[in-house]
């Protein structure tokens, strides 16, 4: 065989007469198992099988790894049932048909090799990896609301047992390649620069396969597996709910009815996905995919380097964005005018770098990356500086004053503000338009979005880099106005107020959750209250109160005046133990009232469309990509905006209407409403 080039793919033939098929994805920076890309390699492994080569090794031209999975985008795609079927059919028959090539094959994976890209490299004979730190393989599609679909839980299940298999799928979680050679899902972790002969190696002494231990036989015994399953369930249910997330509780089924009888399962296996991913939730969980995607895209600025972040004020929230950043490879000075302050912030970051790196050496790399500096030395060299003091405009205007004439003239100034109209403090500035709001959340190790706040000063090229700067530290940048409460506090603290007077009605606390988690929130907002800290709460509504609706509940200030914070005092609306909240079980007896859950929701969603009457944000998508990765909104429903659509906007403002009626004016439907009515065809 002579070397070829196709669109996507690249035959390069060596002289021991092994094939090296590269793949190489028109078009993209990442290769994915596209329609057209798998329609190409269904051609060559025709020609494979029919005239088949010493040896195939499959291998990605691309930097950013070997396949990152199947297309994501044409997962929308499909109009019916059957449609997807037969798609992941033929996906099937391309997996099959690479499987029973009559040659050794072998998969080269390097990067991320992830979904249908290791499901790809699962039905090859062979596989070899590189065991850099940048290897992520996985099988990560109960993300998306599905499993795999291309043979992978066969296959998966075949190679690395039930128990490694099933842990690996469920959670979707990626690993290293080192672990994947643990858990026989590969067969050699090498360094990069072995890779090649690694792969030859296979190729030209075939070594034997690694099987299994027996005991993992008896694990699938027919009259095993159902007992077993009720393990996976137990751990799965803690996690998501059935009615909520379908496809583990499905995967698990499939393994339960077939595993052993190999066709019959991957039959079922695409019946299956095809069903999901047809489904509501699959299709409301890959639209907060590509929501994610649409943020990180805002933040593409290839130009802009910076490099030294220097921070203002070592508290609570200061601290801890200093330490995120030079965990994220920044060079970070720390200012505070309390040295006390900065000794703690290293404590904290030190216990942070443990839990993520492990190893001492990074630790001790990343540690040295975060330097106290009691005089501010750092603000010549910064690139970035976030001001994180207290609340009060004066004291922040001054400080910006004091240091404006130390930076250099490109250096972006932040403030993390969380109430404070930028205008307000952009005018202690000589040049007001380099003022941006970097609205961090607590705790910033955990909360994947930053609002990047707009005063009407700050200019473009400010807006854009600080968004790009979100990005280098791993973050999801938000464009919102400098307007009160911006996007995420103000949707919020709605919901959580009602949720306080419903406490003070005498509800249950673990009704008023549940009824929450029911709609499908990560935690209720009792517990997320308690969690953030219910001083905290207390501000931010006494701030808010000042420009909406909102009237704080007297059993809030009374908490807070009573010491009583929430999880960081051990008590608040819940006791705590063990950094837990001890939840007492209702009365057997007590029924929650009919419209409990809306009373919660309907005020978050009215918000909502407050926010978007008032152009809070750009449009719907990004209101919807903000309160999801900012509150953990329900993902599974696609972002609130999208499931006021869904509903319907009249039936909402009527419902509000009822409300309204029945509980007070806070739940008067906003302006907004109406605009949306017309709107919706
Ligand atoms: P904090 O009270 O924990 O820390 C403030 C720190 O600033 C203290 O260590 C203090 O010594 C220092 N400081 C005060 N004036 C200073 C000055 N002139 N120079 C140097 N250091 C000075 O406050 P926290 O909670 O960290 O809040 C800081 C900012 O972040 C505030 O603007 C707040 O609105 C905002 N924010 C707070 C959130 C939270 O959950 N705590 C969430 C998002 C934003």
């Amino acid at each position: 065989m002579t070397d070829y080039k196709e669109k996507n793919w690249k035959i390069e033939e060596d002289a021991d007469g092994i094939v090296w098929l590269h793949l190489d994805k028109a078009d993209s920076k990442t290769n994915v198992l596209s329609a057209d890309v798998l329609a190409e390699f269904e051609t060559l492994l025709d020609a494979f099988s029919n005239q088949p080569p010493r040896g195939l090794i499959i291998l990605s031209d691309k930097d950013s790894g070997f396949i990152a999975g199947a297309d994501v985008k044409e997962f929308t795609a499909f109009s019916t049932e059957q449609e997807a079927r037969e798609a992941i059919e033929r996906g099937h028959r391309i997996m099959n048909r690479l499987e029973s090539l009559s040659c050794p094959t072998v998969a080269m994976l390097t990067g991320f090799t992830l979904g249908g890209g290791l499901e790809l490299a699962l039905a090859c004979k062979y596989r070899v990896a590189d065991n850099d730190p940048a290897t992520r393989i996985g099988l990560p599609e109960v993300k998306l609301g599905i499993h795999p679909g291309f043979g992978g839980t066969v296959r998966c299940l075949e190679r690395t047992g039930v128990l490694n298999g099933m842990d690996l799928m469920l959670s979707g979680r990626s690993i290293s390649a080192r672990a994947a050679q643990k858990m026989r899902l590969i067969d050699y972790a090498v360094p990069r620069r072995h890779l090649r002969e690694a792969a030859r190696a296979c190729v030209q002494n075939p070594p034997k396969q690694k099987s299994l231990p027996v005991w993992n036989n008896l694990l699938n015994y027919k009259k095993v597996r159902p007992l077993l399953a009720k393990v996976f369930i137990k751990k799965v249910a803690a996690r998501a709910n059935r009615a909520h997330y379908p496809a583990p509780y499905a995967l698990i089924d499939l393994w339960v009815q077939h595993y052993g009888d190999r066709d019959t399962m991957l039959h079922a296996e695409a019946a299956s996905v095809a069903h999901l991913i047809t489904g509501k939730t699959a299709q409301n969980l890959v639209r907060v995919f590509m929501l994610q995607e649409q943020l990180k895209g805002l933040g593409r600025l290839p130009d802009y380097v910076p490099r030294h972040v220097h921070v203002i004020g070592a508290g609570v929230m200061g601290g801890d964005i200093a330490a995120w950043c030079a965990l994220q490879g920044f060079t970070v000075t720390i200012q505070d005018t309390q040295p006390e302050a900065l000794g703690r912030v290293i404590q904290r970051a030190y216990s942070l770098y443990k839990k993520r790196l492990k190893q001492k050496r990074p630790i001790t790399a990343t540690l040295d990356r975060l330097m106290p500096d009691l005089d501010g030395d750092g603000l010549v060299k910064a690139d970035v500086v976030i001001e994180a003091i207290f609340e009060d405009a004066e004291v922040k205007r001054q400080l910006f004053r004091d240091i404006e004439p130390r930076l250099k003239p490109e250096t972006l100034i932040a403030t993390n503000t969380s109430s404070i109209p930028l205008e307000d403090l952009a005018n202690a500035l000589n040049n007001p338009e380099r003022l941006v709001g970097l609205h961090f959340f607590n705790p910033v190790a955990m909360m994947p979005l930053i609002e990047i706040v707009h005063g009407k000063q700050t200019s473009e090229t400010t807006q854009n880099r600080a968004s790009a700067f979100a990005r280098k530290i791993n973050r999801l940048p938000l464009p919102v106005t400098s307007s009160p409460g911006f996007l995420v506090n103000r949707v919020l603290m709605p919901y959580l107020m009602e949720a306080v007077v419903l406490a003070e009605e005498g509800v249950p606390l673990s009704v008023i959750d549940k009824a929450a988690t029911d709609f499908g929130m990560p935690m209720g907002p009792i517990e997320l209250a308690d969690t953030v800290g219910l001083d905290i709460c207390l501000k931010v509504a006494e701030i808010l109160s000042r420009y909406m609706d909102i009237e704080v509940p007297g059993i809030l200030q009374d908490k807070v005046s009573r010491k009583n914070l929430g999880k960081k005092s051990g008590a608040g609306f819940y006791t705590f133990a063990k950094g837990k909240a001890v939840k007492p079980e209702p009365d057997k007896q007590y029924t929650p009232a009919t419209d409990l859950q809306d009373r919660l929701i309907m005020r978050m969603l009215n918000e909502v469309v407050a926010c978007q009457r008032d152009q809070v944000v750009e449009n719907g998508d990004l209101a919807d990509a903000g309160i999801i990765f900012g509150t953990g909104f329900a993902p599974f429903r696609g972002g609130p905006v999208h499931y006021i659509k869904e509903r319907g906007p009249e039936q909402l403002e009527k419902l509000l209407n009822n409300l309204m009626h029945n509980h007070g004016d806070r739940f008067k439907p906003d302006a907004g409403w109406s605009t949306l009515i017309k709107q919706t065809p």
